[in-house]
């Protein structure tokens, strides 16, 4: 039986159970160590604070890459890799929402970049990205791990393959809804800057930003004369040498505590791979269900284990889902689910299952949908 199973729910009764894609639950004893007395962000006890989160964060991310952590959502580290890594041009792969954000924050900041498109709903495929860089016109590639609008994991074990046809071209991986709750073994794909966010599969509050650098990703940095100034990654990668594991500036103390005792949890109590395995049962129920009254939005072959985006068109009657009513009904149950992102708004609702949740969790906001839709 898996370790998790034995444990209690880490979280109270009284928690709105949230079923949408971040912010997600956080358990008690984490909660607590949100009122964790201050300390001196230069002092050894914060240098050993962010050590311990760093050595944890590289067991879960599958990496001896340097961990950076941010004050900042994991936006901030988005727009930090594409500027400090982009010496020549950028070629941004998007599946969706947070693809599309990602070439308007290259844009944003003048770095020369172009964008392919999928059709919504579809992956980034590996022929697509041996096509853009066969041009030789790009020195760094960005990648949806997990597109929290469309619901499709990206098949990055795939485009690993073709990238190691292009060892120069640095490879950035938005993991944000995906790290924690889905295994990417970033060492083995070879990935350069992988991102990810505190408050998704995580489980913690929102407010800091985590990325795994390689070298070869920091060495690329010397290259690129205006990188910013916070979050430029090669000045947050040579403090953590200087000052011995310390932020550039006065991080986020409180999520730190919060992050050391959850990444604690996740590594020696949980267990990584029964982390994993429960992620993946949850997301296998969450699927069958949504067959069975609904149907699943993305291409089949690349689901995210993490949430599922679900067409709203009811299959018994084939009328379309009121989602507003549906989650005023959910709020009397005291859970809340997602709706469609963006351009998917009120065609598709989403279904978290990740941080703490468990399968019983799934089971009572499905039936709760289902009795909804009976009435
Ligand atoms: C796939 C993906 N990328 C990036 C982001 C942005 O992350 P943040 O809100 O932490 O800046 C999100 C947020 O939902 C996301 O789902």
């Amino acid at each position: 039986m898996l370790k998790w199973r034995a444990q209690k729910p880490r979280f109270t009764t009284m928690a709105i159970k949230l079923f949408i894609p971040g912010p997600t639950i956080v358990s008690e004893d984490v909660l607590a160590e949100l009122s964790h007395p201050m300390i001196s962000h230069r002092s050894k006890a914060a240098s050993e604070l962010q050590k311990s989160i760093s050595d944890n964060l590289q067991k879960i991310l599958f990496t001896n890459n340097r961990i950076l952590l941010s004050t900042s959502s994991g936006s901030g580290f988005m727009e930090g890799a594409i500027r400090s890594c982009t010496a020549k041009r950028a070629a941004v792969f998007s599946i969706g929402a947070f693809g599309d954000k990602w070439f308007k924050m290259a844009k944003a900041n003048g770095i020369p970049a172009d964008k392919f498109a999928s059709e919504m709903g579809q992956p980034t495929t590996p022929e697509m990205v041996d096509a853009a860089l066969a041009t030789g016109k790009y020195d760094l590639i960005t990648v949806t791990h997990n597109e929290t609008s469309s619901g499709v994991q990206n098949p990055v074990e795939e485009i690993a393959e073709v990238m190691k046809k292009y060892p120069d071209v640095i490879w950035c991986v938005d993991a944000v809804s995906s790290a924690a709750g889905s295994k990417i073994e970033t060492d083995k794909l070879g990935i350069d800057v992988l991102i990810t966010s505190t408050q998704k599969a995580l489980a913690l509050p929102p407010g800091m930003a985590i990325a795994a650098m390689s070298q070869k990703a920091y060495e690329r940095t010397a290259q690129v004369e205006h990188r910013g100034l916070y979050f430029d990654l090669r000045t947050i990668w040579d403090f953590i040498d200087k000052k011995n594991y310390q932020y550039t500036s006065t991080p986020c103390l409180t999520i730190m505590f919060a992050m050391d005792k959850q990444l604690k949890h996740i590594v020696n109590e949980e267990g990584i791979e029964a982390r994993f395995a429960r992620h993946e049962e949850m997301a296998k129920w969450t699927r069958a269900w949504a067959d069975e009254h609904f149907r699943v939005y993305p291409n089949r072959n690349y689901l995210s284990k993490t949430l599922t985006v679900i067409d709203s068109h009811i299959k018994a009657t084939g009328e379309l889902l009121d989602f507003k009513a549906l989650n005023a009904f959910l709020a009397t149950r005291n859970m809340t689910a997602g709706n469609g992102y963006g351009d998917l708004k009120d065609k598709t609702f989403r279904i978290a299952h990740m941080g703490e949740l468990t399968i019983d969790d799934l089971k009572e906001v499905t039936s709760a949908i289902e009795e909804f839709i009976r009435k």
